[in-house]
């Protein structure tokens, strides 16, 4: 057994989540809704990255939400840190040797879609990797020709969806384009974006949602809007706009996964 995932399972004291989530920028609120929280730092595990992202913590919460036991990770290292798009192999494989069967990732995006403004919550249905890179590049084996037609389980969707409707928040669905960052995109790339069939453009999750697969745990991602995408304002985008917009659908977002786990006990 890897030392990240021993000294995991010792931390977890008994606790045997079954469901984990990855927050992105700015949604580390949502671990204040878990109860008996315990705290590691990334830095305690070994192989977990150190994330240099201002809004991302880098710390495994775990405990309880509505009873049911849940592991966060609260803070993601992305590609466009350090060129590595395998950077959350690591912690996606600990999370399936201590149990886990189900992740739920989230990120901040851009818009798309007008109707579709900053607070709005979308359930991410489809992805499209325009990123000209996969965290799987180097996997020497032939595990790494994952079947991505079925990317995001059809269950977890329909439950959450459900729990979104019980918790009276307006769930978007659309397909989420990742472009490699830092840099926002142009406007031509966003126009670009629509053409294909994106609804929303950002910097992550396309590569935990690979991983996740290739280890095979079901994947659910929801995207939280900060911004309509580049050009459809006048306004420049900037990360301190990220950060603090997330937080206005983040709240959205923890309300329906307080309804999730209290439904599915997950
Ligand atoms: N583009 C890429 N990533 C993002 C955006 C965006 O407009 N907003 C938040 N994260």
């Amino acid at each position: 057994m890897k030392a990240a995932t021993a000294e995991l399972i010792r931390r977890l004291d008994g606790l045997v989540p079954k469901t984990a989530l990855v927050l992105g920028s700015g949604l580390g609120g949502l671990v204040d809704t878990v109860s008996k929280p315990s705290r590691i730092s990334f830095a305690d595990l070994d192989g977990f990255p150190q994330s240099g992202v201002s809004g991302h913590a880098g710390e495994v919460v775990a405990g309880r939400i509505a009873d049911a036991p849940v592991i966060i990770l609260s803070g993601r290292a992305h590609y466009y840190e350090r060129g590595d798009a395998a950077a959350m192999r690591t912690p996606i494989e600990a999370l399936k040797a201590i149990g886990v069967e189900r992740l739920i990732l989230t990120n901040s995006a851009g818009s798309l879609r007008p109707e579709m403004g900053p607070g709005s919550v979308m359930q991410i249905t489809d992805h499209i990797n325009f990123s000209g890179t996969n965290p799987l590049i180097g996997e020497p084996t032939d595990r790494r020709f994952v079947g991505l037609t079925n990317t995001y389980d059809e269950t977890m969707l329909a439950d959450l969806a459900a729990a979104g409707e019980q918790a009276g928040v307006d769930l978007h669905r659309g397909v989420y384009m990742w472009f490699s960052g830092p840099t926002f995109e142009t406007p031509a790339e966003i126009k670009l974006a629509q053409i294909v069939g994106a609804d929303a453009v950002g910097m992550s999750t396309v590569p935990e949602a690979i991983l996740a697969r290739f280890v095979g745990l079901d994947v659910a991602a929801f995207s939280i809007i900060t911004n309509l995408a580049a050009g459809m304002t006048g306004d420049e985008l900037s990360h301190t706009e990220t950060k603090e917009m997330a937080p206005k659908g983040g709240e959205r977002l923890a309300r329906l996964l307080a309804a999730y786990f209290e439904r599915a006990k997950p």
